[in-house]
């Protein structure tokens, strides 16, 4: 069970009075722990040094903290430590493998598959890859509902495929896609296989050797840590035949002056001083969510997430989309005759803070036929007890802007 008392472990809560702030928008991101801010603030004030460079106390002490968290990554998807790289977030992950491997592989002759529930980080580097390879780019459809049609899926994946890359939780709909399922199916045809784990790595065991995929990738800013850390996990024998993302200092072995030859990995696709005290902070994240347990986190979030859908089921003017679908913690729904920007800015002056728009997803809007949402999303400091002040609220708003 989840602590009654985890918000005082969240110091975002100490600027609110009676109970007052809601916050329903971790989907986009999590609040930040005090241990997280802890450590960002100690790397600051006490051994602020650069890593892998220099071997003074401080600096030996920040490369070694940098290097834990890596470990910790590591353990925590079940990787070998090289494996893990780390990146400015999801998006960067995605960008590494669309130019490192993607523009080196695919020719005219091969596709990317992707699905209609992408967010526009999983769209576009492929767009990209396609236009300058001459790959074809297909969606894999959903079903009426915004569940994939897996069906259409298994039809789909045709010889040319070389790979798959799909979103793990959607980030409007929060459903949960199959991916053990749609991993064995990549990897029967000889796909590989991209998951963007960003919406589920918080609340979902994911080991990557057991899944088998190729490349996953997710944030910090989404597992209660710093904005500006992402990890991208890739199987070594495909990142080692990966040439660089980005060019510069500590991804080198020999520079002559015409010419260069690469790092290892990890370091070869690290080039640059990284965003030092935000890793060393995600490694407080991952112990953070490690001692409380997934499982127990998914609990809390399921039962949350279930009291928020009844109560938006029962009334008629609101349409919750894929009402019955296996989901995260994560619900999008419109009110009848109301925008979304509307509904969430006058929703935001009552302190309750929620996303409207159309969640960087414009493909998976145009399904239902819309251009916006409004969306709620849960974390471990969100409290069934919240309901009431949002159904208070809820029902302000709408009577304010019927
Ligand atoms: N991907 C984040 C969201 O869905 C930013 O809000």
């Amino acid at each position: 069970m989840i602590s009654k008392d985890i918000k005082k472990q969240f110091p975002i809560f100490k600027n609110y009075t009676d109970n007052n702030f809601l916050y329903l928008d971790s989907a986009s991101t999590t609040l930040k722990h005090k241990f997280c801010i802890s450590k960002l603030n100690q790397y600051n004030e006490e051994y602020s040094a650069n890593i892998h460079r220099s071997v003074y106390p401080i600096a030996e002490k920040a490369t070694n903290e940098f290097e834990s968290t890596r470990f910790k990554v590591s353990k925590f998807i079940n990787s070998k430590k090289e494996e893990v790289i780390f990146t400015k977030n999801t998006t960067e992950g995605i960008n590494l493998v669309a130019y490192s491997w993607g523009l080196k592989n695919l020719t005219e002759n091969d596709t990317i598959l992707i699905t209609k529930m992408e967010h526009h980080s999983n769209i576009i580097p492929w767009q990209f890859v396609s236009k300058k390879t001459g790959c074809k780019l297909k969606y894999v459809p959903l079903n009426d509902d915004g569940s994939l049609d897996m069906i259409a899926y298994e039809s789909m994946l045709t010889e040319d495929v070389k790979l798959v890359s799909i979103i793990h939780q959607s980030n409007v709909l929060g459903v949960i896609n199959p991916i053990s399922d749609i991993i064995m199916k990549a990897r029967k045809n000889d796909s590989l296989i991209l998951i963007d784990a960003a919406q589920s790595i918080s609340h979902i065991k994911i080991d990557v050797q057991s899944l088998d995929c190729d490349f996953l990738v997710f944030s910090g800013h989404k597992m209660f840590g710093p904005t500006g850390v992402g990890v991208l996990y890739g199987k070594l024998n495909i990142l080692n035949q990966m040439d660089p993302f980005l060019y510069g200092g500590q991804m080198i072995d020999q520079v002559s002056d015409l010419d260069s030859t690469w790092n290892d990995i990890p370091r070869r696709f690290e080039a640059g001083t990284p965003n030092i005290a935000e890793v060393i902070a995600l490694g407080e994240c991952i112990d953070f969510i490690s001692n409380i347990g997934l499982n127990t986190i998914n609990e809390h979030l399921n039962d949350i997430t279930n009291s928020y859908l009844e109560l938006l089921s029962r009334n008629k003017d609101i349409t919750v989309y894929g009402r019955e679908l296996n989901r995260g913690p994560v619900i999008s729904f419109n009110i009848n005759g109301i925008h979304s920007y509307d509904f969430c800015q006058i929703m935001g002056q009552y302190n309750i803070s929620l996303r409207s728009g159309n969640h960087c997803a414009q493909p998976l809007l145009n399904h239902f036929d819309t251009n916006s949402s409004c969306r709620i999303s849960f974390h471990i400091y969100n409290e069934i007890d919240e309901l009431n002040f949002f159904e208070d609220n809820l029902k302000k708003t709408i009577t304010l802007l019927s």
